[in-house]
């Protein structure tokens, strides 16, 4: 069993990565594999409609999106995290969302019944639309949202603030119980 992060900062081991290192320990106490992938530095480019996907199955646009898919596809729960920016998600994250989760229908909608979750933080507003944004896509694709002691989200500016945050990090670490809590529960 696996769950993969996919954290959406464009910043290197920031705040969003901290946080989901803190959901990721809590799950692996519970014996099932993580894994972080950090979009920092990565090129994933909007869908381009260009409908090829539906034809064939396969992404067309030439950058780093396939061996990500591949390990979303291969995960049995998926956590999408993002800073807040404008109050929501990165695009680097909306990219991504849109071409997975474009790609699942003619691939058979592999994310049907998988288990996932937002993790979202911010200076000081944004995370509740951001988190409903990212839920979203969870909820489209028939994945399972199990929830917390309080809405996915944690504070913080500068690298490393976030750790200061006792509730976020309390919050965060209650989410990845509770998502390793289902996913045995669910395991096929
Ligand atoms: C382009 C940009 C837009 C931002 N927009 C918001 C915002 O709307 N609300 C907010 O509270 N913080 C906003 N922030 C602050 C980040 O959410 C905050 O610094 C966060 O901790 C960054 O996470 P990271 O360290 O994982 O990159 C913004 C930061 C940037 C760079």
């Amino acid at each position: 069993m696996e769950v993969v992060a996919i954290v959406g900062s464009p910043r290197k081991n920031g705040n969003t990565v901290i946080i989901t290192t803190h959901t990721l320990k809590s799950i692996a106490e519970e014996g099932i594999e993580t894994k972080l992938i950090s979009l920092a530095g990565k090129e994933i480019k909007p869908c381009n409609a260009c409908m090829a996907c539906q034809e064939s199955g396969e992404c067309i646009i030439d950058d780093d999106f396939p061996p990500i898919l591949n390990d979303m596809l291969d995960a049995d729960g998926i956590i999408l995290a993002s800073p807040v920016y404008f109050g929501s998600c990165t695009a680097l994250l909306k990219a991504l969302m849109e071409r997975a989760g474009f790609i699942s229908r003619p691939r058979g909608s592999p994310f049907n019944r998988k288990v996932g979750g937002p993790l979202v933080v911010a200076r000081r507003a944004g995370q509740n639309f951001t988190i409903a944004e990212i839920n979203f896509w969870f909820h489209i694709l028939g994945m399972t949202v199990p929830g917390s002691t309080y809405w996915n989200m944690a504070f913080g500016r500068e690298i490393g603030e976030v750790a200061n945050d006792e509730e976020g990090l309390r919050i965060a670490w209650n989410f990845g119980k509770n998502m390793a809590f289902v996913l045995k529960k669910t395991a096929q």
